[in-house]
């Protein structure tokens, strides 16, 4: 091997050293960079006759082209080489099954509240739904609830600015839904009965076990020229009995206090038989509404009387499925949630 196909092999065995494209091009350098040896050979051409220089040169020249092929090559698979771990790297493996988007289902809280809404829709009663903030009159004072009354500091809450509140319970919605009626029907003879419930969200300064700031309501109220205490016995006794898929059911009504209903009574059902066998539950708050209240709704209270009611769909959730925590229905964990679907 002469010395030109030596160098040659030199930079070939350089070239197949080098790992990356830095050490790649530090190789050439040595080689083909100013003053690396082939350029060096080049230069020593200076020295020879015009016949030698023209025949070494050409020898040269014919080195120069083999090892700058030779670089081309390493380049190439380096680059090769670069790609194919890249691909490597990011493979996706097409034979996983796809991420399917889950099928959603209802909350069970709504699934309580639709189950009420549709057992007192057969009922003849309608569904009405007003704002959460709500003002001062229609939450309190209209409902017999004046600024002084000791039941305020019961209903606790969060005050928004401009005298409005995060509406305590759904009990304003019987004084905006009843005065609607009241106009919507002005100047006719026969007014048709208010019968409505109003189901929603309603807030208080109220956290644990079986309390959550944010919880829900269902209002109920049933107005009209001779209805009594009879009758809200008679839809109790038909919603707990559809709601809870039992006949096997009591109720009870236990003297109590709210200041829009006089009298006013809590509500309580027992099972006789299941898990809660005996166990008197309160579910609601009841009374025959006021006569102030009445009077709020635009109606003489001589005339049109009735009930109103207001009933807890969390609580009622919880004791249809056997659920002793009520924070588990809004930590929107989707073990707890999918149970339900
Ligand atoms: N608003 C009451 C509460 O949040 C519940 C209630 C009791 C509503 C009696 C009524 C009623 O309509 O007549 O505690």
């Amino acid at each position: 091997m002469n010395d030109l196909d030596s160098l040659v092999a030199a930079a070939h065995d350089a070239f197949a050293a080098a790992s990356t494209p830095a050490e790649l091009e530090n190789a050439k350098a040595r080689f083909l960079g100013k003053t690396g040896r082939v350029t060096e050979l080049l230069k020593s051409l200076a020295a020879l006759g015009a016949d030698d220089k023209r025949a070494r040169g050409a020898e040269i020249n014919a080195i120069k082209q083999r090892i700058e092929a030779a670089l081309q090559a390493r380049r190439q698979a380096l680059a090769d080489a670069e790609l194919e771990a890249q691909l490597h790297a990011e493979a996706l493996d097409v034979t996983l099954p796809g991420r399917r988007r889950g099928s959603g289902g209802l909350h069970p809280v709504s699934r309580t509240m639709e189950r009420i809404e549709a057992i007192f829709g057969s009922m003849g009663f309608d569904v009405a739904e007003g704002p959460e903030i709500e003002n001062d009159w229609f939450n309190f004072t209209a409902l017999n609830t004046p600024e002084d009354h000791p039941a305020r500091s019961m209903h606790d809450t969060f005050y928004v600015e401009g005298g409005y509140l995060l509406r305590t319970h759904t009990s304003p919605m019987q004084v905006r839904h009843a005065v609607q009626h009241v106009k919507r029907h002005a100047g006719t003879d026969t007014m048709p009965e208010i019968r409505v419930i109003a189901p929603g969200r309603t807030y208080r300064v109220d956290s644990d076990a079986t309390h959550s700031p944010m919880f829900h309501q269902c209002e109920g109220l049933w107005i009209g020229e001779n209805v009594s205490f009879k009758d809200l016995k008679a839809v109790f006794a038909d919603f707990f009995r559809h709601f809870f898929e039992t006949d096997d059911l009591a109720i009870r009504f236990r003297p109590s206090f709210f200041p829009f209903t006089e009298p006013s009574a809590e509500v309580d059902i027992a099972f006789s038989s299941g898990p809660l066998k005996g166990r008197w539950l309160e579910v609601a708050g009841s009374g025959q509404v006021h006569p102030n209240v009445v009077r709020n709704f635009g109606l003489d209270p001589e005339r049109h009387i009735g009930f109103a009611f207001g009933m807890g769909p969390d609580r009622l959730t919880m004791l249809r499925y056997g659920v002793n925590d009520l924070r588990l229905f809004f930590d929107n964990d989707l073990r707890f949630l999918s149970q339900f679907q």
